[in-house]
């Protein structure tokens, strides 16, 4: 991503923890059934103070009780019960959000599981886009807390917030080159390698429906490919980057074509988490394919009935110029294929079908591997970044069979969108013995806790969380 800067909230700490030797506003978490009893236990002028707050442990609620010379004692922050935490996550962050100016340390009422989740809410709430515009920051800070590994969590966070630089990055700012400068950066940074197979090389390495897809823009079409690790189970990552969807010849109308900087939400989502993956020095060799394209219009763009051939020898009918991301991750996928990994994943911005099923913050994912579908679906619940399984149905697979070619891009009839185009993916995973497909938004449509209007990584903490499982066997 172009020219990282200093802003105004990196300095005041964006997505990191105070120091936990911090002086510190002592931080008392709680809830409506907890309230009382804690009441019980302070000082009168406390309890007049919150009364007259009206204070109820609500979640969201944030108060400082300031001493008699006006300095702050304590603050209150009320998270609700367990049903607000399953309604909006990271409860402790929208109290957090409206907390005044300060460093503050958590005291009580947070253990555990609890206290990680909401530590990192906290962090992820912080996180502001201030390339283009200076955002104030976040007011409030949290001194790492004891008993939570704070480093993990601001690794993590530092992951989530480059992915969501890359996706709110504008696509003037962020085409093919750009993210390929981003991957290098990421590379660079962690002693990884970075291959790139670039504009017509794409034909001679055959990777020709990447090439096919990107052709129709003067920002050149690659294939990113970065490794890193020398022991452990391969992992194999594959990220849609389609840096502008315009929907090509089959052009999206201009409300569908309003969002599409985000079409390398995949691509910005698997780089976040290549990151995780190198800064912890998880015990894998890890891969990272990227296709990098726009989908553009021009006189070479493809056609509507153009019959490609992909690069395991599959022919594919393009029946919508606009179900491109398939077109790209398959003969990623198909690279990837040949080595064999352990494992390997897919993520993409793929359908609009799987938000029609399940909405914005809900990706579905689809896999074959009944450990792995309940590893991802425990660590998903562990992590609070939330997943749902979909099946590759295989009744659907005629779906895709046009007759003239081996595969239709864009199968007929409008049902189940989600599913044909995860048993498209699947078509070029052959040998690999376990494999998964996220389909994910990318994108956070209103704020909600911990989780900024704009850009949002889906599903990299739930992999994250899941690894060490998946790899035990
Ligand atoms: N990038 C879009 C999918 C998308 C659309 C994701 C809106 C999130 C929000 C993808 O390339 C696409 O256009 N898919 C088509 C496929 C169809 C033509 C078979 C879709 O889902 O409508
Ligand atoms: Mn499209
Ligand atoms: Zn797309």
């Amino acid at each position: 991503m172009p020219e990282p800067r200093e802003t105004h909230a990196e300095e005041a700490g964006m997505m990191r923890f105070a120091p936990a030797d911090s002086e510190a506003i002592p931080l008392y978490v709680l809830n409506s059934e907890s309230l009382r009893e804690w009441l019980e236990g302070r000082e009168e002028p406390v309890r007049r103070w919150l009364e007259l707050a009206g204070f109820t442990g609500a979640p969201g609620e944030a108060i400082v009780v300031p001493e008699a010379s006006g300095a702050p004692l304590l603050a209150v922050a009320g998270i609700g019960d367990e049903a607000s935490r399953r309604r909006l996550r990271f409860p402790l962050a929208k109290a957090a959000a409206r907390l005044p100016g300060g460093i503050y340390r958590i005291e009580s009422g947070l253990s555990g599981d609890a206290l990680v989740r909401e530590s990192l809410g906290w962090l992820l709430e912080s996180y502001r886009f201030d390339r283009y515009r200076e955002q104030p920051g976040m007011k409030a800070r949290l001194a790492a807390p004891d008993g939570v590994d704070a480093t993990r969590l601001e690794t993590i966070a530092a992951g989530e917030r480059l992915t969501r630089d890359l996706i709110n990055t504008p696509p003037n700012d962020l085409g093919p080159a750009e993210l390929e400068t981003a991957a290098r950066s990421l590379a660079e940074a962690h002693g990884a390698d970075l291959a790139v197979i670039a504009g017509d090389d794409l034909i001679a390495a055959n990777l020709p429906m990447i090439h096919a897809v990107g052709r129709a823009s003067p920002r050149t079409p690659r294939l990113l490919d970065l490794r890193w690790g020398d022991a452990g189970p391969r992992l194999t990552l594959v990220g849609k980057g389609v840096c502008f969807d315009t929907g090509g010849l089959n052009l999206k109308p201009g409300a569908s074509m309003g969002l599409m900087k985000k079409d390398m939400g995949g691509a910005a989502t698997v780089l976040g988490l290549a990151k995780m993956i190198m800064a912890l020095g998880l015990p894998v060799r890890l891969r990272v394919l990227i296709p990098a394209v726009e989908n553009a219009i021009d006189g070479a763009a493809m056609r509507p009935q153009d019959i490609l051939k992909a690069r395991n020898g599959l022919t594919v009918e393009i029946n919508n110029t606009d179900a491109e991301g398939r077109l790209v991750l398959a003969d990623a996928l198909a690279l990837g294929d040949e080595e064999k990994p352990d494992l390997m994943l897919s993520m993409a911005t793929l359908t609009g079908a799987a938000r029609v099923a399940l909405g914005p913050d809900l990706p579905p994912f689809f896999t074959d591997d009944e450990p792995l579908a309940a590893a991802f679906a425990q660590a998903a619940e562990k992590a609070a970044d939330p997943l749902w399984r979909m099946p590759f149905w295989e009744p659907y697979e005629e779906m895709l069979e046009p007759g003239v070619a081996d595969l239709d891009n864009a199968p007929k009839g409008g049902f189940a969108g989600a599913v044909t185009a995860a048993l498209f993916l699947r078509r070029f995973v052959r040998k690999t013995p376990r494999y998964a497909h996220f389909d994910i938004y990318g994108w956070q449509p209103k704020a909600a806790p911990g989780r900024p209007k704009g850009g949002v990584g889906q599903g990299a903490r739930a992999v994250l969380e899941a690894l060490p499982e998946v790899f035990v066997r």
